[in-house]
């Protein structure tokens, strides 16, 4: 890399998500000197707007301290806007030269952020193919979000649109769940470790559970999700990626293609989901609470029909179908809304056989049967790893059993160490070329694959939609549908029947 070497493109410059996070990445990766010297970064949108006012919007999230302000204002001067269309080929000319002048070079390699309502990635995709290419050596890396699609066909549609312009090797899909600190563990947790690849099987483990809770609404949002729902938002993309990184087979190395090989080989395996194995939901306003926003259903977001039928909440349950998982549920299950913020797996083992240890041990009112052993994997927050484990209680007489945990608890086993986010572990994995940690059209098309049927009986809507309300824990069918699959629920929650209240 030479002097001003790499220019990064924000499309939808003025927008959401380049507010809250891609510019405020941009300035982390910039102060912590990851970037490649010269580094030039160019926003584009349709609104007449100016770098001043894009980083006024950023504000809030860039954070930036006392004491770095002047690095602060150095990256500002590295930034530039240009004001255009979506859909017409001068437009992407003029940006094409304004790079080009920054750099003083037709060949910097090229970085687009395509941070765009999903209506005009067509158009976007392919005019900055036909406008924006730098001259070689200079490479062109295309960063694309979710929604990648709807369902399997437009997907398809939009994988083809994309594969007439770019090949497979420029585009980035980004699920940034694969940029968690954990979520990148479980491959060092899974295949560093004997005592655990030997046990990794349906013999050893009963079922798998992959849980995401958030403890806030759409919170104006509502356009963009009532279109989805959480099926499309959540489960599609950022658990089944958990998924097919727990279950997949050893890959051959820790290179991206081994391993996104090896994702794809176990999707292949996986049945369409059954439609009685899906639950789903939808919060309403809790009337009783002293938050203003706990009050609000769904349907009180302003970008939601009042007839609205999108689900907030779903619980699917996959069945790998291969010699290691055959016969062991995994259930993915997320809800907005609910009791806390929590993004975790467990994977719980099976009953121990032939249990010795008699009820006579167990203190009173307890199980009476052992618990199972479990390792749970907590994602978020407060990044945890700990192995639920049954002991003697410390001393007393006998065989008291106790159900306690071995615990690698971030926050204290690494106290003071900073875990990136996960925009700027991936970003950063762009400038470098690493394609470990985003998602193949392959996989990107199996994913869909499994859930489309059920997407289909909700439009149909063929599938109940139960009311939960905001703040609870979620909805007692879901943990039914787990327990009749054979997950063991140990928390001491009691279900009352909230929807008479
Ligand atoms: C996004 C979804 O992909 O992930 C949002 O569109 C969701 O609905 C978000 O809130 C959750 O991400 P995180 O990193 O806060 O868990």
């Amino acid at each position: 890399s030479g002097p001003n070497s790499h220019i990064f493109f924000v499309l939808g410059a003025s927008g959401d998500l380049a507010k809250k996070k891609i510019y405020p990445t941009l300035w982390w990766l910039y102060r912590d000197g990851f970037l490649p010297e010269g580094t030039r970064f160019i926003g584009y949108a349709r609104s007449q707007i100016t770098v001043d006012k894009i980083f006024e919007n950023a504000a809030k999230y860039m954070k930036v301290q006392e004491d770095e302000k002047e690095t602060f204002a150095k990256f500002k001067t590295l930034n530039s806007y240009v004001a255009g269309s979506y859909d017409k080929g001068e437009d992407f000319e003029r940006l094409t030269n304004e790079a080009n002048h920054l750099s003083k070079q037709e060949s910097a390699h090229r970085l687009f952020y395509l941070a765009l309502p999903p209506s005009v990635y067509g158009s976007v995709s392919e005019l900055i193919s036909k406008h924006c290419r730098p001259k070689s050596p200079g490479w062109l890396r295309l960063i694309v979000e979710k929604p990648f699609g709807k369902d399997l066909q437009s997907s398809n549609k939009l994988s083809e649109h994309l594969s007439k312009f770019f090949s497979e090797e420029e585009i980035y899909r980004i699920d940034h769940y694969l940029g968690k600190e954990m979520v990148q563990n479980i491959i060092v947790l899974r295949f560093s470790n004997q005592i655990l690849s030997r046990v990794w099987n349906r013999d050893s483990i009963a079922a798998v559970i992959i849980i995401f809770k958030e403890d806030i609404g759409t919170q104006g949002r509502g356009g963009y999700f009532d279109e989805f729902g959480i099926l499309r938002d959540v489960i599609q993309n950022h658990l089944m990626q958990i998924l097919s990184i727990l279950a997949m087979e050893k890959p051959r190395s820790t290179k991206g293609e081994d391993i996104r090989n090896e994702k794809v080989k176990v999707l292949r395996c996986v049945a369409p989901i059954k439609p009685e194995d899906v639950v789903i939901g939808q919060y309403y306003g809790d009337k009783d609470s002293k938050d203003p926003e706990h009050q609000k259903g769904y349907l009180d977001d302003d970008g939601v029909p009042k007839d609205s039928t999108t689900p907030t909440y779903a619980q699917v349950v996959v069945s790998i179908n291969n010699e290691r998982w055959a016969g062991v549920p995994f259930i993915l299950r997320a809800g907005k809304a609910l009791n806390e913020k929590k993004a975790e797996i467990r994977i719980q083992f099976r009953d121990v056989p032939g249990d010795m240890f008699d009820d006579d041990n167990r203190a009173s009112g307890e199980s009476k049967k052992l618990s199972r052993d479990e390792l749970v994997m907590r994602v978020q927050p407060n990044e945890a790893v700990y192995l639920k484990l049954n002991t003697k209680r410390p001393g007393e007489m006998g065989f008291s059993i106790d159900e306690t945990e071995l615990d690698l608890t971030y926050g204290e086993r690494y106290k003071g160490v900073k875990l990136p986010d996960a925009y700027e572990r991936l970003i950063l994995d762009v400038f470098m070329g690493s394609k470990i940690n985003f998602v193949r059209s392959d996989e990107l098309e199996e994913a869909w694959r499994i859930v489309d049927p059920v997407l289909a009986d909700i439009e149909k809507k063929k599938i109940p939609v139960i009311p939960y309300k905001f703040g609870s824990i979620g909805i007692r069918e879901a943990f039914d549908v787990a327990a009749k699959h054979g997950y063991v629920f140990r928390g001491t929650y009691v279900w009352k029947d909230e929807r008479t209240t």
